[in-house]
């Protein structure tokens, strides 16, 4: 059955890809699988999130920063999707179940991070870095809100 499983998620994946980049996991991908890409998409934003901080501290802009910004952003856009009903367990996952008894909450928290990357993503193509510095604060400050009420420690 594992196979048949296997070829069915291969085959809505081919078909579903794009939109699939765009929102999230597949709808026939199990809880476990949604909660290992959804921290594998989290990692990536704390990567990112980290190559910034160093360029900030570094205190000048470097060619980086739109890609990185940009993937930021893009990033962060799909958390919500990744937080389907069956994935509130299991996989090591540091989620809280107030994301799905206060959805409401959570996705305000989704759509502040979104904005405050946008923001990110004009200051890296703007001139004034020191401005660049506070909307990354700004952003990571967006990131704390939601760990807060939303990520067990
Ligand atoms: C809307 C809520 C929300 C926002 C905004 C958010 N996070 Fe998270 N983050 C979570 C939750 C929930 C988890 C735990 C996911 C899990 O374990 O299934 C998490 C996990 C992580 C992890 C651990 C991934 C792993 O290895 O398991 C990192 C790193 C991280 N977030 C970084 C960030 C950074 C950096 C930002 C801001 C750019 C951010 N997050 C914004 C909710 C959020």
């Amino acid at each position: 059955m594992k196979f048949i499983r296997l070829a069915v998620t291969a085959a809505l994946l081919a078909t579903a890809l794009p939109l699939s980049a765009l929102t999230g996991p597949a709808a026939a991908a199990t809880g476990e699988e949604v909660i290992a890409e959804r921290r594998a998409n989290f990692k990536r934003i704390g990567e990112i999130s980290d190559a910034i901080k160093t360029i900030v501290g570094a205190g000048a802009a470097t060619a980086e920063l739109g890609p990185l910004t940009r993937e930021l952003d893009e990033r962060v856009k799909r958390i919500s999707g990744f937080f389907p009903t069956g994935s509130e367990t299991g996989g090591g996952t540091k989620a809280r179940t107030e994301i799905w008894s206060d959805r409401d909450g959570f996705n305000k928290a989704t759509a502040n991070i979104a904005i405050e990357t946008g923001k990110l993503i004009t200051a890296a193509g703007g001139s004034d870095f020191a401005a660049f510095g506070d909307q990354y604060k700004a952003t990571g400050a967006a990131c704390g809100a939601c760990h807060r009420n939303y990520r067990n420690r």
